[in-house]
């Protein structure tokens, strides 16, 4: 039984770790030279983008595509060259955004 809640205890950090670690992917990345989580910079917030595609089920096909191939005219004139990330950080940082 103790030897369980060791157990439990050593395991709770590492599973509360994936929660933080798209904001990090994210600065990492470096999209945060252009976009911020909840206020307009060069690009549209975070937080505009998740409600701008909220209930659209190919929200997440449609933004991974954006960040690898860039995009243009969907928010304003500045375009978003195409990112040199790997397709499964796109969709990683995809996911996150869409819970914001
Ligand atoms: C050089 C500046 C710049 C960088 C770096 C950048 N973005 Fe953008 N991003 C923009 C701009 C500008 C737009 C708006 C483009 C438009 O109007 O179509 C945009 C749009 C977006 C959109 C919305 C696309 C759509 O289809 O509506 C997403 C999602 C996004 N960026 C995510 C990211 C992520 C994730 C990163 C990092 C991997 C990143 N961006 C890096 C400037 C940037």
């Amino acid at each position: 039984m103790k030897y369980t809640a060791v157990l439990i205890a050593l395991a709770m950090p590492l599973l509360g770790a994936p929660a933080h670690a798209s904001p990090e992917l994210a600065a990492k990345s470096k999209c945060m030279a252009c976009h911020q989580v909840d206020k307009k910079a060069l690009g549209p917030s975070f937080k505009d983008i998740a409600a701008k595609y909220k209930g659209n089920s190919t929200a997440e096909a449609t933004l991974v595509d954006s960040m690898l191939k860039g995009a243009k005219g969907k928010w304003g004139k500045i375009p978003m060259p195409p990112q040199k990330i790997a397709p499964v950080d796109a969709q990683k940082l995809t996911r996150w955004i869409l819970t914001l």
